[in-house]
């Protein structure tokens, strides 16, 4: 979808413009609000994911829910398959970093986790609207993903406020998250 295209390239060329210490302060702000929720310190089984370019910092993130005993996931994308799993990752100096420069798992090191196993998703975007729909690269991971996840199960976006939009064009198969964090709080849909 041409919208969408042209969307993503202004919410990233937008996101470019943060400085380090920006970017890095406003993902610190972002990390404490995720944190403290209930629902985060709830559960056990959490799948994130390694933020690549100017996304919102998650080693912060990772690396709590490594520390408090939690079971860490991270997604591993394959572009011949065109389909995304999740790996238990138990140190995350095991990551691995693919052809396009992301730090991902090993599959013949890492365990892969049915889907249905994680109690938590904390998911990247480009951009999110008011209603909680979400924005990707434009793969449609996330999309696919979702669509065989309860919806009982959280699924929290990370994004700076610059990444908030009023409107978003949107398909039949675009997901839903539950929950948004950014540097200005949590947002519940
Ligand atoms: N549940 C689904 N079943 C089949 N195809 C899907 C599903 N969800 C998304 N897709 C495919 O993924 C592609 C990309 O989706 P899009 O929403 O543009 O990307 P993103 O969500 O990454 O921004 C779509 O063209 C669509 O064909
Ligand atoms: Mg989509």
């Amino acid at each position: 979808m041409d919208l969408k295209k042209t969307l993503r390239k202004e919410v990233l060329a937008k996101r470019t413009h943060l400085s380090e210490s920006e970017w890095k302060s406003k993902s610190e702000s972002i990390a404490t609000e995720l944190l403290k929720l209930d629902i985060v310190n709830q559960v056990k089984n959490i799948a994130s994911f390694v933020d690549f370019r100017n996304e919102v910092s998650t080693d912060a993130i990772n690396r709590w829910i490594l520390s408090s005993g939690k079971s860490l996931y991270l997604p591993l994308i394959d572009m011949k398959s065109r389909t995304m799993t999740f790996y238990g990752i138990k140190d995350l100096n095991e990551l691995v970093r693919s052809s396009y420069g992301i730090m991902e798992p090993n599959p013949s090191v890492h365990e892969m986790v049915d889907p249905q196993r994680i109690e938590l998703f904390i998911t990247p975007g480009i951009a999110f609207d008011p209603n909680g729909y979400r924005l990707g690269y434009g793969g449609g991971f996330y999309d696919h993903l979702f669509a065989g996840v309860g919806n009982e199960i959280p699924k929290i976006g990370l994004a700076f406020d610059l990444q908030c939009v009023s409107e978003l064009p949107l398909e039949p198969f675009d997901m839903r998250i539950t929950h948004l964090v950014t540097e200005s709080g949590v947002k519940k849909f």
